[in-house]
């Protein structure tokens, strides 16, 4: 197996998240649809509850009335030991719970876009009671022993619901964001009772050092809570928490057999030619605006500007994965980059077209079929949690060859230190990066691209869970050095 089972006997694992690993269609005639969702978090968590078995609470996508809070239950493996247990939100929670507080005001502050964040009192009584919604399903479905995990900013409130039925109950939360400094988190109405919730955890965990710092700040500014830098405990309403920074990994060996299928390679190969140039570039991710994606155009432009031999030699490949798509930031930043595509294409276009770009979600076959074709990945976030297209980019072309652009405002750029890196608020800097990637010698490619892989598959997927499973259930890290005594 992938990893070893939790080692407390009959204390099972019950996950909470936003968005739950199934999604559920009423498709009138057909009845009903379930697929797979598709979500970085999902993925991640699904090796390890199909390991451990167990619960997980989470959004089917389906919608209903007020009182119907929780669907169906559904098995998650063949062997009859996980199950999804669907909530349902009404169209009101989808809009002040999920598009409003969770990604119109959270999501951006804690992602620095103080500027985009939008303070609404009545959204946020909505957010306190789907949180309420998710604790009361997430108590009916586990026992006093459980181990009960939640994930991401949409939940932050859910441990106080838990914590008030039951006292001793071993909770934790992974906080898939980053975690902002302390004068911009309290820019937010509710800091308080957001921070509040959080503590009533045993286990905090973010992906940085640099979150674990800011949140350790924000909980003695903002609360007054005793707080130890070293261990990184934080001493609050009689009890000790945990935070720690555990950076989430990938089950590379997935993205390494789907690279070494042969009809993915000949796919790939055929890819390549119909660019017609020399050089492959790839940027995926889904459209937000913390993903730079307008600026990363911005340098692609720069360099056509500037090294205009380039236009012809060049094809740069955007992958924009539909997202959030009834928030209105997002609406506005889809008309931004379709617009500079247009532009950029519109001035450099001859013989050949320079940018390519898509608008919709990608089977993982195909996305491995462009990872490998590209001769570089350009990984660069204006500010981003962790990023696992920059691990998968390197899982895919491990063996083989392939150079990675990432930006230090990527969380990732923490463990992935021989990539190659730039500013992405600059354009020339990016656009010079990419050169410098393009012509770098082969051997030094490889020697970086070699180190890259390594860490992808030293601190992967099951690294991670080790990790948290450690820190949770013996109430210390392994990473930080006990506090000399
Ligand atoms: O990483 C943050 C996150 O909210 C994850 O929880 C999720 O996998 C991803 O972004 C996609 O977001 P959404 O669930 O809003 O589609």
């Amino acid at each position: 197996g992938l990893l070893k089972p939790l080692s407390y006997r009959d204390r099972r694992l019950v996950i909470a998240s936003n968005r739950g690993p199934l999604t559920l269609r009423d498709s009138g005639s057909k009845g009903l649809e379930i697929t797979p969702s598709v979500s970085g978090l999902v993925s991640a968590l699904n090796p390890i509850i199909d390991q451990e078995g167990g619960a997980w609470v989470g959004w089917g996508g389906r919608l209903g009335k007020p009182d119907e809070i929780m669907g169906k239950t559904l098995p998650l493996t063949d062997r009859n030991d996980a199950f999804f247990h669907e909530v349902i939100l009404t169209e009101e929670e989808v809009e002040a719970f999920y598009e409003g507080i969770s990604n119109s005001c959270l999501w951006p502050l804690c992602h620095n876009f103080v500027e985009k964040a939008l303070f609404d009192a009545e959204q946020w009584q909505n957010y306190r009671s789907v949180n309420i919604k998710y604790a009361q399903t997430l108590l009916q479905k586990s026992q006093p022993r459980d181990l009960i995990w939640i994930h991401d900013y949409h939940l932050a409130l859910v441990p106080t619901s838990i914590r008030l039925e039951r006292p001793q109950a071993q909770i934790s939360l992974f906080w898939h964001i980053p975690f902002p400094a302390p004068e911009i988190f309290a820019t937010l109405p509710w800091a308080r009772e957001l921070l509040k919730g959080l503590l009533d955890c045993n286990l905090i965990a973010f992906h940085t050092e640099s979150y674990v710092r800011n949140f350790l700040i924000t909980a003695e500014e903002l609360l007054g809570a005793k707080v130890d830098h070293v261990t990184g405990s934080i001493f609050w309403a009689g009890r000790k928490i945990i935070v720690a920074a555990y950076p989430i990994g990938i089950d590379w060996r997935d993205f390494e057999s789907l690279a070494s299928k042969p009809e993915i390679r000949q796919k790939a190969h055929q890819l390549k030619q119909a660019s017609g140039g020399d050089y492959l570039i790839l940027g995926v991710d889904r459209l937000d605006y913390t993903k730079g994606i307008p600026e990363r155009l911005k340098a692609i432009e720069w360099l056509f500007e500037n090294h205009p031999e380039y236009k012809r030699k060049i094809t740069f490949i955007q992958i924009a994965v539909p997202s959030r798509t009834q928030v209105k930031a997002y609406q506005s930043l889809r008309r931004e980059v379709e617009e500079t595509v247009g532009r950029i294409n519109g001035r450099f276009t001859e013989d050949h077209i320079p940018v390519r770009y898509l608008f919709r979600p990608l089977r993982k076959d195909h996305l491995v079929t462009h990872y490998l074709a590209a001769d570089m990945c350009l990984v660069t976030p204006l500010r981003d949690g962790l990023n696992l297209v920059a691990k998968e980019y390197v899982a895919t072309n491990g063996n083989y060859s392939g150079t990675l652009l990432l930006s230090p405002f990527a969380g990732a750029a923490n463990q992935l230190k021989e990539a190659l890196q730039a500013n992405p608020y600059s354009p020339q800097e990016t656009a010079e990066q990419i050169l410098k990637g393009l012509l770098m010698a082969e051997g030094e490619k490889k020697r970086r691209l070699h180190s890259l892989y390594k860490s992808v598959k030293e601190q992967d997927i099951s690294w991670w869970w080790k990790r948290i499973k450690q820190a949770w259930l013996t109430g210390s890290t392994i990473t930080v050095s006990p506090k000399a005594t």
